[in-house]
Order: structure tokens, then C-alpha cells, then sequence
């Protein structure tokens, strides 16, 4: 018998996606996100959703790494309650887009996406913020998941 029971892969909730996405083990980082199957361009992948918290709760939970800043007032913890979406990687040649719509955080395709992919979105951390590496591996990577 195995001494320790193996992580459990995080699930993505069906109810806020609107393909067939699957979490798996990431060249990239840990977990990511990749298409079950194949997704068309411009279309609405999956919603990040998350608890709500406050300027306050999000200066205390800042070094976490699930919020995204929704407004000037709100940030979503998608450690509470995240649909699968608080697991898409960084890349500097993304697939996806966030758009933010009526207080709802959207991803979307920027393009055509096949049937095996990882879903990626540019974090577009600004150069203010502590300087992170990236991984990406993408010809064009920037080097860093900052903005220059
Ligand atoms: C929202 S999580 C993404 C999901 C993460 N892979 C996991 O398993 O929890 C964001 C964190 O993933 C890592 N990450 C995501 N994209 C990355 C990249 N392109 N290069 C290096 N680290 C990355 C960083 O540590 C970042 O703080
Ligand atoms: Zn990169």
C-alpha cells in the first residue's frame, strides 16, 4: 500500500464552462487547463469565478496566487469557489483573453484552439509588481509574466 495518498487533480465546474476542458500537469507550471475538444476563435470559454473580497482581504491575501482584480473596489479569490479557470498558465503568446463583462470575468478565445491545448492567457503583470519569471518556453517569450 502507497504511504501517502496521491494529490487530487482539481476539477473544472461544468457549470461555468461552456466547452469540454480538462486540468492536467502543465510543461509550464504545475496544473493547467487544456481543451477536451476542439474550440472555434472569439468564443467564451470559461468564467473565473471565486469569492469576492474586498481592498482590504485582497491586500492580506496579496501574496496568494488565485485573485484577479475585477474593479477598483473588487478582486476575485478563485481559491474559494474557483470554476477551473484559476488554473489557466501565463503565456506570452496566449490563446485566451479575459474580458471583463457586467462584473462577470470572462475567457475567451483569441483563436482557433485544438483538442489537446493548453489554455493560456497573458497575466499582463504590470512592471511595478515583483518581477516573475516565465516559462512559457514560446519564441516570442518576454521573459517575465511582466509587461516591460
Ligand atoms: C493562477 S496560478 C496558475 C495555476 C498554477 N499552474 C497552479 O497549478 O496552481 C499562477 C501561478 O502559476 C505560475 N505560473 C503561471 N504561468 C507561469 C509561467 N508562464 N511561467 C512561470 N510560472 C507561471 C506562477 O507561480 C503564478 O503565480
Ligand atoms: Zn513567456
Amino acid at each position: 500500500m502507497p504511504k501517502h495518498k496521491a494529490t487530487p487533480v482539481p476539477a473544472i465546474n461544468l457549470k461555468y464552462s461552456c466547452f469540454r476542458l480538462r486540468v492536467g500537469t502543465s510543461k509550464i507550471h504545475r496544473w493547467g487547463v487544456y481543451a477536451a475538444e476542439d474550440i472555434p476563435a472569439n468564443r467564451k470559454v470559461i468564467e473565473y469565478t471565486g469569492e469576492k473580497i474586498g481592498p482590504r482581504e485582497a491586500k492580506r491575501r496579496a501574496s496568494t496566487p488565485y485573485l484577479f482584480v475585477l474593479d477598483d473596489h473588487w478582486t476575485i479569490d478563485g481559491a474559494v469557489g474557483g470554476s477551473g479557470a484559476q488554473l489557466v498558465n501565463h503565456c506570452c503568446e496566449p490563446n485566451l483573453v479575459s474580458r471583463i463583462m457586467k462584473g462577470h470575468i470572462l475567457y475567451m478565445s483569441l483563436r482557433a484552439i485544438h483538442k489537446g491545448e493548453e489554455l493560456t492567457l497573458d497575466y499582463n503583470y504590470d512592471d511595478t509588481d515583483e518581477t516573475m519569471g516565465c516559462l512559457c518556453g514560446k519564441p516570442k517569450c518576454r521573459g517575465t509574466i511582466n509587461l516591460k
